[in-house]
């Protein structure tokens, strides 16, 4: 592990410098990697490890356009392409990338072939922190751990085609062939991270669901509408209220952010731009912080996983879903953001 300075804290990672893709390869040499579920990060991670020469197979339902998908990808159906049950039965190492909501249902499926060896993988705390509510509760004998990528398993793939990463947690719930801490970096480093921080699967739950209910998506929407609505509502056309919240702050100003931090994004702005935003930060701050506050803690308490177990399982979910999806779509600053896509010169 390499120890760097992350704002005054020292943290160790597992950068690919340090463990090569060739120790990944060495350490899963002989290891079939499962990956259960072809959805988002399944792609990803399964395109990932292949073209990185691990052993890999996927575990897919049939008669479903996901199968198609992992048949396109060219996933040999009977070959490296299985049914869930089938390839679950092959896996040294099962990756269960399954939604959320569909890992507790196939759990008991799953749990049969987690014979005494075999390492079960997440992208995700959640089945395991919440057993309470989910029921997975993996037997003593197997490796549990994850790897976490910090984003869609399409910029997972789109990052590894330009040869750049991901940047990844990863957690050992349970080492029980003294090989899980191993398996699990080798995985981290085989799917693409960039590098690999470390924590535990309640921290990876509760910070991510924090975040994409926070900042990452929730508070920005809710953000973006409190602003769209106060110019309205002062009489700007939706196409300036809409350049204000979100265009500039999209094709201009998080770019710089990415590349150079939040100051240098600043010192690259007018100076009225500049005092202004130094003077309102705190104001946001104050008044948002008290509801972050209450976030982390419905999190903690595992009402937010409740709320979600019982959404995302029932039948019609992608029917509700989508209603409240073109809500967003159709509503007058999303439809000024299409009108407004369309008029990049790039789009013209
Ligand atoms: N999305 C992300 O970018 C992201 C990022 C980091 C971590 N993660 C974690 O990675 C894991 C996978 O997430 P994901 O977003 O990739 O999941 P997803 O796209 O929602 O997964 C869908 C997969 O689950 C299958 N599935 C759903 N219901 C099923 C059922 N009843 N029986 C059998 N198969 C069923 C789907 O098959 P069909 O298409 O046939 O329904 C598909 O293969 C989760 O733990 C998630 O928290 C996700």
């Amino acid at each position: 592990m390499a120890q760097l300075n992350f704002g005054g804290v020292l943290e160790d990672v597992v950068t690919r410098e340090e463990f090569p893709l060739s120790k990944a390869q060495e350490i899963l040499k002989g290891e079939t990697i499962a990956i259960i579920g072809y959805g988002v990060q399944g792609p990803g991670q399964a395109l990932n490890l292949r073209d990185n020469g691990i052993n890999v197979i996927v575990g897919q339902r049939d008669n479903s356009k996901t199968y198609d998908k992992a048949v396109s990808d060219g996933f040999i159906p009977g070959k490296t392409l299985f049914s869930i049950e089938e390839a679950a039965e092959k896996a040294t190492i099962i990756c269960y990338l399954l939604s959320d909501a569909a890992q507790i249902q196939l759990w008991p499926t799953i749990e049969k072939y987690l014979t005494p060896g075999k390492g079960l993988y997440f992208s995700h705390g959640f089945g395991i922190t919440y057993n309470d509510q989910t029921n997975i509760v993996p037997p003593k004998d197997v490796d549990v751990f994850l790897v976490a990528p910090k984003g869609s398993g399409t910029s997972l793939r789109r990052m590894f085609l330009e040869g750049r990463g991901l940047n990844s947690s990863f957690a050992v719930h349970q080492d029980a062939t003294g090989k899980g801490r191993d398996r699990a970096i080798a995985l981290g480093i085989g799917v693409g991270s960039g590098y690999l921080f470390e924590t535990d699967f309640r921290k990876e739950v509760f910070s991510d669901l924090t975040g994409e209910r926070g900042t990452l998506m929730g508070a920005i929407q809710g953000i973006f509408e409190a602003q769209y609505n106060v110019l309205r509502a002062n009489g700007h056309s939706p196409s300036e209220a809409f350049n204000e919240t979100v265009e500039e702050l999209t094709q201009s100003l998080m770019p710089l952010v990415a590349e150079n931090g939040m100051d240098w994004m600043y010192a690259n702005c007018s100076t009225t731009a500049q005092r202004g935003a130094l003077d309102w930060k705190g104001r946001f701050r104050d008044a948002v912080q008290p509801v972050m506050a209450e976030l982390y803690k419905s999190v903690a308490e595992g009402k937010e996983a409740a709320k979600s177990i019982a959404s995302n399982s029932q039948a019609d979910y992608r029917e509700k879903l989508e209603i409240e999806l073109a809500e967003i779509r159709d509503s007058e600053m999303w439809q000024a953001g299409k009108t407004v896509r369309s008029l990049r010169p790039e789009n013209q």
